[in-house]
């Protein structure tokens, strides 16, 4: 077992990771890959519910996604049961692969073991240039606080979402435009 027969390739690896808390919680994270033959991964976690379910010993389970509206939902609000079609594991509609990990938390790192992983689907899609756009823009959205100056990236990538994007990326650029006022 090893991440790559998940879907995890070296790099950073955008997932949807599923915590407990009082309730499920779901965020979209960056699992930073150095070596996808192996178990090990790590993420970077700024302060978040996600964050805070984990020092409390929940456990992390990570969704390959590949559906823009599921990540512009999960990046906003906590996705409810019913994007679900399995709670334990928690997987999420569509999901192409789950992953769990065991997380041990070290200063803002996560580090991740990989415990069991299954591939829920074989889709092949080509890259779409709209759905790139959707991610960019939902990483713009989470950081506009930091720095105002990100509402013309999103900007762009409306164009980007406009000319290459189909129905789900359209519709996640609608909600993108709902919660952040940037229109
Ligand atoms: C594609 C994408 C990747 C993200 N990666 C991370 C990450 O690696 N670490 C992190 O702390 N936040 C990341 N974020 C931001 C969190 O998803 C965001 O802050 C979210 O609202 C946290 O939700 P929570 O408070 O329910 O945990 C990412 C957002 C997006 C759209």
């Amino acid at each position: 077992m090893r991440l790559r027969d998940f879907g995890l390739r070296n790099g950073i690896n955008e997932v949807i990771v599923i915590t407990k808390g009082e309730k499920l919680n779901t965020a979209p994270i960056g699992i930073i890959v150095e070596n996808e033959n192996s178990v090990f991964a790590k993420s970077k976690l700024f302060p978040s519910h996600t964050r805070s379910n984990l020092e409390k010993g929940s456990f992390f389970v990570a969704n390959v996604v590949n559906d823009a509206i599921l990540f512009a939902l999960a990046t906003f609000e906590d996705l409810g049961e019913e994007h679900f079609e399995s709670l334990d594991p928690p997987i999420l509609r569509g999901s192409l692969a789950f992953c769990e990990f065991e997380p041990k938390l070290e200063g803002s790192i996560t580090y991740l073991k990989l415990l069991r992983g299954k591939v829920l689907r074989n889709e092949v899609r080509a890259v779409n240039r709209g759905f790139n756009a959707v991610i960019e823009a939902l990483i713009f959205a989470t950081r506009l606080k930091l720095n105002p100056k990100f509402a013309e990236k999103i900007k762009e990538c409306y164009e980007i979402i406009e000319r290459c994007g189909g129905e789900r990326e359209k519709l996640a650029m609608e909600i993108i435009k709902e919660k952040t006022g940037i229109l």
